[in-house]
């Protein structure tokens, strides 16, 4: 039997990504659980950024933003990302993390990560604590490592992570496949 709990944020898993910016000559980046594809035409992302963060202020000023996707080995580094701001320090050099040229955006590419996806701001939406910006993705890199036949992603080499109530967990075995019940169902919708 469940039990009622307050209204909160509790949901799971989420993601774990790096959010890397760019404005004016400085650069930074942030942890960011609160991300996710939001559209398939055009790809869209969006990620949620308090105001507090340097993070917020810099994609404010540049409407340009890169979601990260780390592997688990990173795991460290990312939280690192996550617990200090980048506004009076670099979290590229405290963290271990390297910046690798985007193609789109002025924003780096966090190298250590196996996919980097480049976003230009199309819409933000004022939440309350959070903003919400949603970011057309201009371009994604995938690390050649992951990459498998035919475009497939993989996920044994790229290893990503999640995070589970303020637990990290690495992912466990493949169940099965997208559509695998289809077969099952008489009507596809
Ligand atoms: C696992 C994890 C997930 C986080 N997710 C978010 C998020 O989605 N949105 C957000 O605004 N802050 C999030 N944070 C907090 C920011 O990463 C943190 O406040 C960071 O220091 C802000 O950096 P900045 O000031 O350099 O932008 C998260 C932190 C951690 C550790």
């Amino acid at each position: 039997m469940k039990r009622k709990r307050s209204p909160s944020t509790l949901f799971l898993p989420k993601p774990v990504a790096l959010i890397s910016t760019a404005h004016a000559g400085r650069d930074n980046v942030m942890t960011a659980a609160w991300v996710n594809v939001v559209c398939m035409e055009p790809p869209q992302m969006a990620v949620a950024v308090r105001e507090s963060r340097f993070t917020y202020e810099i994609i404010r000023a540049s409407g340009e933003f890169v979601v990260n996707v780390p592997s688990q080995d990173l795991w460290r580094a990312v939280d690192m990302c996550g617990m200090v701001s980048g506004r009076h320090q670099d979290k590229f050099a405290l963290a271990g993390l390297t910046r690798e040229r985007a193609q789109e955006v002025g924003a780096p590419l966090v190298a250590e990560c196996p996919l980097s996806i480049e976003c230009r701001v199309s819409a933000s939406l004022p939440l309350g604590s959070h903003t919400l910006f949603v970011g057309l993705v201009l371009a994604v890199h995938l690390e050649e490592g992951c990459m498998g036949e035919k475009g497939k992603v993989e996920v044994e080499s790229f290893r990503p992570y999640t995070l589970n109530h303020r637990e990290y967990w690495s992912m466990g075995s493949r169940l099965g496949n997208f559509g695998d019940t289809a077969s099952e169902l008489e009507v596809i919708p």
